[in-house]
C-alpha cells in the first residue's frame, strides 16, 4: 500500500506530493500547522486542534484554504486512505504561492494546504514510557509569538539535535530569569514535593498544548491540584516528577535532565495516571 497526501485538494502519492518553489512556507515559513494523534480508530482532540488551527490563521491573517467541515472530511480521507488506526495526522496551511515578496501577496492568493498521516508503533510509545526519557536545557531563543503554531521551527530543531547528540530525546528552552518555558515540541510540567501539579501559565512564551488542556481536564477528574505557576530549573530538577506533554506522545516521564537524575530515576506515578485516563477523558472522533 502507497502511502498518499492531499495537497490543495487532491489525493496523491506521498511520493509525488510536492509545493511550488515560492510558496511562502517554503520561503518565509508564512504558515501554520497541527499535528493530532490517532488513537484505536479515534482522533483525539480534534475541536480544540481545529479550533487552535482558527486562531493561529487569525493570527498571521491567512484565510481558511476550505470551510471546517470539508477540512474534517478530507482529514478523514487521509486517515483512511493511509489505512491509520494508532499514529497521527499533520495539517499544514500557508499563505499560498507568490512571487517572492516580504509584504503579502494579493489578497485573493489561496493559501496552500498539505494533510499527511502516519502509523505510529505503540511499543515505542510504551517502552519511552516504562522507562522514561533524558532531556537538556537550552537558552530560549525564540521570536516572542510561539503562542502561533507556525512552520517556523528552526530553533526547535536545532534544539532536539543538540539534545540527540547529548544522548537526550528532548530540550527543554530556559528563559533569561531562568524560568523553564517549554519543550522543542512538547510542554513541560513538574510534581511538587506536596504533590501539586505545576506548568508556565499559557501567555506568550509557550505554545498552549491540546494536550496541556485537556490534561488539565483529567488532572481535575482525578482530583490532582494544579497550579500555573512557571518554576525555574533547579525547582525542577528537586521534582518528584517531571514530564512532557504532545499529542504525539501524551505524556512522557523524564527520568534525567541536563545528567541530574530526577527523583528516583524511575517515572513517577501522577504521569502513570493521568496516561491511563487520558484517552477517555479527551473527545474522540470516530474516523
Ligand atoms: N508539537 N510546544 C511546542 C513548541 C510544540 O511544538 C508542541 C507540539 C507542544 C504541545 O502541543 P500539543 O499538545 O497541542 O501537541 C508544545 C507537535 C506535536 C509537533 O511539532 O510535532
Amino acid at each position: 500500500m502507497s502511502r498518499i497526501a492531499y495537497v490543495n485538494g487532491r489525493y496523491v502519492r506521498h511520493a509525488d506530493a510536492a509545493v511550488h518553489i515560492e510558496d511562502r512556507g517554503y520561503q518565509f515559513a508564512d504558515g501554520v500547522y497541527e499535528v493530532c494523534e490517532v488513537r484505536h480508530g479515534f482522533i483525539v482532540d480534534l475541536s480544540r486542534h481545529l479550533d487552535r488551527l482558527n486562531r493561529s490563521l487569525l493570527e498571521l491573517r491567512i484565510a481558511w484554504p476550505m470551510n471546517r467541515a470539508a477540512l474534517v472530511v478530507a482529514i478523514r480521507e487521509v486517515l483512511r486512505r493511509n489505512r491509520v488506526r494508532n499514529g497521527l495526522f499533520y495539517l499544514q496551511v500557508t499563505r499560498g504561492v507568490a512571487r517572492r515578496d516580504h509584504v503579502f501577496p494579493a489578497a485573493d492568493t489561496r493559501p496552500s494546504i498539505v494533510i499527511t498521516a502516519k502509523s505510529t508503533d505503540p511499543s515505542v510509545i510504551a517502552r519511552k514510557n516504562a522507562n522514561g526519557i533524558k532531556a537538556i536545557t537550552v537558552a530560549e531563543n525564540r521570536w516572542d509569538r510561539v503562542d502561533i503554531k507556525t512552520v517556523g521551527l528552526l530553533p526547535n530543531a536545532l534544539a532536539r539535535q543538540q539534545a540527540k547528540e547529548a544522548g537526550a530525546q528532548e530540550a527543554i528552552f530556559i528563559d533569561a530569569n531562568g524560568l523553564v518555558t517549554e519543550g522543542a515540541a512538547t510542554n513541560v510540567w513538574m510534581v511538587d514535593q506536596d504533590g501539586t501539579l505545576l506548568t508556565r501559565p499559557s501567555d506568550h512564551g509557550i505554545l498552549r498544548g491540546i494536550t496541556r488542556t485537556t490534561l488539565m481536564d483529567v488532572a481535575a477528574r482525578l482530583r490532582i491540584s494544579i497550579r500555573e505557576e512557571a518554576f525555574t530549573v533547579e525547582r525542577m530538577l528537586a521534582a518528584r516528577e517531571v514530564f512532557i506533554t504532545a499529542a504525539t506522545s501524551i505524556c512522557f516521564p523524564l527520568v534525567e535532565i541536563d545528567g541530574h537524575t530526577i527523583a528516583n530515576g524511575h517515572p513517577g506515578s501522577i504521569s502513570q495516571k493521568i496516561r491511563d485516563a487520558f484517552f477517555d477523558i479527551a473527545e474522540k472522533t470516530s474516523i
